[in-house]
């Protein structure tokens, strides 16, 4: 049967491209096959989508797209392959709506066979200011594909232009897209809910010299013959279903270089050895991950390190793990958002959340999953460190945040899901899970969670789906109140509490210190990130300005080059407002845009008059390097 994703390999055969020109052959048989009309699965109501997945269905996306970095621009078209529900309107006559965000439509067209297109109607709605606005195409009854010619805008939140200048090699434009949670429909016309799950595939043009990368099969690792003339295109195929928040591209100059049999780095040339290096034990990794929850079922696992400007630290794009280059440290300290990232291909890209209010399905389990990597990989005492100051970011959320944001299973309508979401369903999430193994024992909870991911694959589910499998599944963690745990503010008092040996001895240096001790008395020489980490975290918190002197003359913080030792300094330093650190504050949010680091120390900078006004000149320098993203993240805290 020709509905089965696996068959989508066939386009590759299907569509010859000349110098741009699509030109269709004869049409395979598994676009016909699309004609026969299915009970779809029903979908949950989606309060970020206007799209009608249970009436008509996207199941296919081919992207033809030309990428303009004069104008700052894709243009193309999108060609969307549809299932029909047998309970359309009696008369046949239904409509496809889909997302759409600052897109510019151009022109539909519609066809019954994949092969012969002809002009469809089409009408825009109202943009809402976080949905976007919906696009509807009436459908003949026997319409099973439609194609939208569009073009993006240069306001479209998933897509930054990156200058020259922003990049690491100066010379070259960059381009990257961010979907996630529901910036895809600006860049691409689509059903954009994470229920919606599609196959892709994508011809791109880019500007010759630059390498094209998406989150599919089809990536160059080697050099590319140039295109004729200017222009040189690559070729991309999904075969999995994935849900639209994973559909990625990045465009720059790029190398690759390879870390084993199926894992390998993208970077700019200068940064390629080092990011090869810093990320060498992903292999190893991958395999402790499937000894203990199942293949991993993607084929290859590969990063690609972004310009400082990429507003997360990570971003799970399936088979094309997207980073931060401030993870590159020099020590492989902060590699568990590698763990992270590729435990998402369980958690979230094999079995994801069907909504927004599941979020917690991803990333909570995919927390725990990269503590379970962490710790076979690198050791229990570095797993426990990071749980600890996990548990921390944890309770201060929960001092902060209205009860109704506490759970996990979270009421988002109304509301844009990336201003939702904090480190709440990632740490809560991931306690959950613990107690479930602790209560059932390690063996028997893996077994589950592997039979989970098996049972789910290619699934986008529900809280109530995962809920009601526990209580099937794992009759043994009877005793763990999962109720609480998802539909209650706050933590069961029966959850566990993190705890760090390693942590207990920087604790012990703190006191000494204060007590009066020397700084050069404590032993320092051996710590991690993460003890670093939790020593300034640990401080008392009305130092004074000659101890920050003293601790900024025993451990240089204010140069510090590790990204997260840095930032927990600055945010100290502008709280104590401790000066010699003010000129490094704008170094840092002028160079990178993470949104982990730069909202929070906008936040600390904007609680005085006299910070309030600095951040407002530092925003003005920083603002056209950040991402549309982290840009609206920092007007929101300066509004
Ligand atoms: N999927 C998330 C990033 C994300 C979340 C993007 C919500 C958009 C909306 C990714 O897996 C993630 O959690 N990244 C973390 C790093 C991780 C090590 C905790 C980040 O970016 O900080
Ligand atoms: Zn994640």
């Amino acid at each position: 049967m020709c509905l089965n994703p696996r068959h989508w390999s066939q386009i590759g055969a299907w569509i010859v491209v000349l110098s741009g020109l699509m030109v269709a052959g004869p049409a395979c048989s598994s676009w016909k096959s699309g004609s026969q009309k299915k009970s779809l699965v029903p979908l949950p109501e989606d309060p970020h989508s206007y799209s009608n997945p249970n009436q008509v269905r996207v199941r296919h996306v081919d992207l033809d797209l030309d990428v303009r970095f004069e104008s700052r621009v894709l243009r193309g078209t999108a060609t969307l392959a549809l299932d029909r529900s047998e309970g359309q309107s009696p008369s046949g006559l239904d409509s496809v709506v889909l997302d759409t965000r600052d897109i510019t439509i151009d022109q539909a067209e519609a066809s019954a066979d994949g092969g012969r297109f002809s002009p469809a109607r089409f009408s825009l709605g109202t943009a809402d200011a976080i949905l976007g606005a919906p696009l509807t195409i009436p459908l003949e009854p026997s319409t099973r594909f439609v194609r939208v010619h569009y073009a993006t805008t240069p306001k479209a939140s998933a897509v930054q232009w990156v200058e020259p200048v922003q990049t690491a090699g100066k010379e070259h434009p960059f381009l990257f897209t961010q979907s996630q949670a529901i910036h895809a429909r600006s860049w691409i016309p689509l059903q954009d809910s994470p229920g919606v799950r599609v196959t892709y595939t994508a011809n791109i043009r880019v500007p010759s010299g630059l390498w094209a990368v998406m989150s599919a099969a089809g990536n160059p690792t080697s050099n590319v013959a140039p295109g004729n003339q200017d222009r040189t295109e690559f070729r991309f195929r999904m075969d999995h279903a994935v849900p639209p928040y994973l559909l990625a591209l990045a465009v720059g100059d790029l190398r690759f270089q390879s870390m084993g049999k199926r894992t390998g780095v993208y970077a700019e040339p200068s940064m390629v050895q080092a990011a090869a290096w810093e990320f060498a034990d992903t292999e190893k990794m991958i395999e402790t991950s499937e000894s203990i929850y199942g293949p991993y079922r993607w084929g290859r696992y590969d990063l690609l390190v972004l310009p400082p400007s990429f507003p997360f630290g990570g971003m799970e794009n399936p088979m094309l793990t997207f980073a931060t280059p401030t993870v590159i440290a020099g020590d492989r300290s902060l590699v568990s958002l590698v763990a992270h990232e590729l435990a998402h291909s369980w958690s979230g890209n094999l079995v994801s959340n069907a909504t927004w209010s599941d979020f917690w399905l991803n990333e909570g389990f995919t927390t725990y999953v990269e503590r379970r990597i962490v710790e076979a990989v690198y050791g229990k005492e570095r797993a426990d460190m990071l749980a600890v100051l996990g548990w921390q970011e944890l309770n201060e959320l929960l001092n902060r945040l209205p009860p109704a944001d506490q759970v996990l299973h979270i009421n988002l309508n109304g509301r844009d899901p990336d201003e939702g979401m904090n480190e709440l369903p990632y740490e809560k999430g991931a306690l959950f899970l613990k107690q479930l193994e602790e209560s059932a024992g390690r063996s028997a909870f893996d077994a589950f969670l592997r039979s989970y991911f098996d049972h789910f694959a290619f699934q986008s589910i529900t809280t109530a789906d995962f809920v009601e499998y526990v209580r099937e599944y794992l009759p043994q963690a009877g005793a763990v109140p999962v109720q609480t745990w998802v539909y209650e503010p706050g933590m069961p008092p029966s959850a566990p509490t993190p705890h760090s040996e390693a942590f207990d001895r920087v604790e012990q240096g703190v006191r000494l210190w204060i007590e009066g001790f020397p700084l050069s008395q404590l032993k320092t020489e051996t710590w991690s990130t993460q003890e670093w980490q939790h020593f300034l975290r640990s401080l008392p918190a009305d130092l004074n300005l000659d101890q920050m002197h003293e601790l900024d003359r025993a451990f240089h913080f204010t140069e510090e080059k590790n990204s997260e030792i840095a930032f927990q300094w600055l945010l100290m330093s502008i709280r104590r407002r401790y000066r010699p650190a003010y000129p490094k504050v704008e170094d840092f949010l002028v160079r990178i845009g993470r949104r982990k680091f730069v909202r929070p120390l906008f936040e600390e900078l904007a609680k005085t008059p006299e910070g309030q006004r600095m951040a407002l000149s530092i925003f003005e320098k920083a603002r056209a390097g950040y991402h549309p993203i982290t840009a609206a993240s920092v007007e929101a805290v300066l509004k």
